[in-house]
């Protein structure tokens, strides 16, 4: 004879799982805590990890001037209108060019990917215009681009730039994992001047410690270095340093 008891499962150490189903509070504990066990196991290993980014060739910390020029773009805050990060979609790569890996933005601090872009990515601005380019624009975009409604910016080229504590925003990088050197510090004001003067004695040096540096008067007053100098060398610099073709045939999509 059978009946309902006879074909129920056997008590085992499942039938425990009632208590979750039927105690919400129970349930949500044990929702937490499998919650916490799945996320420490994705997050704690990046903090041990030597490196979670591919080594790519030819990334170098930003120069002194660069990392001034930097500074410049995030107080006037241009990340609020322009991102700094191609994605891996065709039509992006055919606007701005191979997409942005993780290791061209490993000495940005903080990163400058930006979420909005009410005007181009610039991940690969370098070399798109010539600086006299740039600096026309900066000052007033709509003499260049008659529709355009980014704002201007004409006291760049009148602002001498600030320089005194270079040094110390190179350590202060170097704090946060930028591989800057005792030296690249002691003669961070050096090379800054050194990028921004033409025909500087110490430009040898500066290459050495800074390759594929583009060092020149940016804008068009070589008497004096200014914000527009420091900010042009930085949007000259931006998207260079990698050279794609050696990385064409592994990584491109197209
Ligand atoms: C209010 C939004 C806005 C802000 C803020 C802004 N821009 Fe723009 N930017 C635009 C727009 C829109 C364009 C496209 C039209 C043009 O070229 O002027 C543009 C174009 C550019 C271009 C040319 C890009 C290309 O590939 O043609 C550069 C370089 C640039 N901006 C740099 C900057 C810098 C540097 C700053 C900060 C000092 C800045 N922008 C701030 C909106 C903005």
């Amino acid at each position: 004879m059978t009946s309902i008891e006879h074909n129920a499962p056997r008590k085992s150490l499942w039938s425990k799982h009632k208590i979750f189903e039927t105690n919400s509070i129970i349930l949500i504990i044990g929702v937490l805590l499998v919650i916490s066990v799945g996320g420490l196991v994705e997050i704690a290993p990046l903090f041990y990890l030597k490196n979670t980014i591919e080594k790519v060739e030819g990334m170098r910390p930003y120069t002194p001037l660069e990392l001034a020029g930097r500074a410049i773009y995030v107080r006037e805050g241009c990340y609020n209108c322009h991102s700094q990060m191609i994605r891996p979609l065709r039509d992006e790569i055919e606007r701005y060019g191979h997409y942005s890996l993780a290791a061209e933005s490993m000495y940005d601090k903080p990163f400058q990917w930006g979420s909005k872009r009410t005007g181009p990515d610039l991940a690969r601005v370098g070399g798109k215009y010539s600086d006299e380019w740039q600096r026309d624009h900066l000052a007033n975009p709509r003499a260049l681009v008659p529709q355009s409604i980014m704002p201007g910016y004409p006291f760049l080229t009148k602002t001498e730039l600030k320089f005194d504590d270079i040094a110390d925003e190179l350590r202060a990088n170097r704090g946060s994992g930028v591989p800057y050197t005792d030296e690249m510090i002691a003669q961070a004001a050096s090379d800054l001047r050194a990028q921004a003067t033409p025909d500087h004695p110490k430009q040898g040096e500066l290459e050495a410690r800074y390759p594929k540096v583009q060092a020149r008067d940016f804008d068009g007053d070589p008497s004096r270095i200014t914000e527009a100098d420091a900010l042009i060398a930085y949007l000259q610099v931006l998207g260079t340093l990698v050279d794609f073709k050696l990385y064409d045939n592994k990584a491109n999509i197209r």
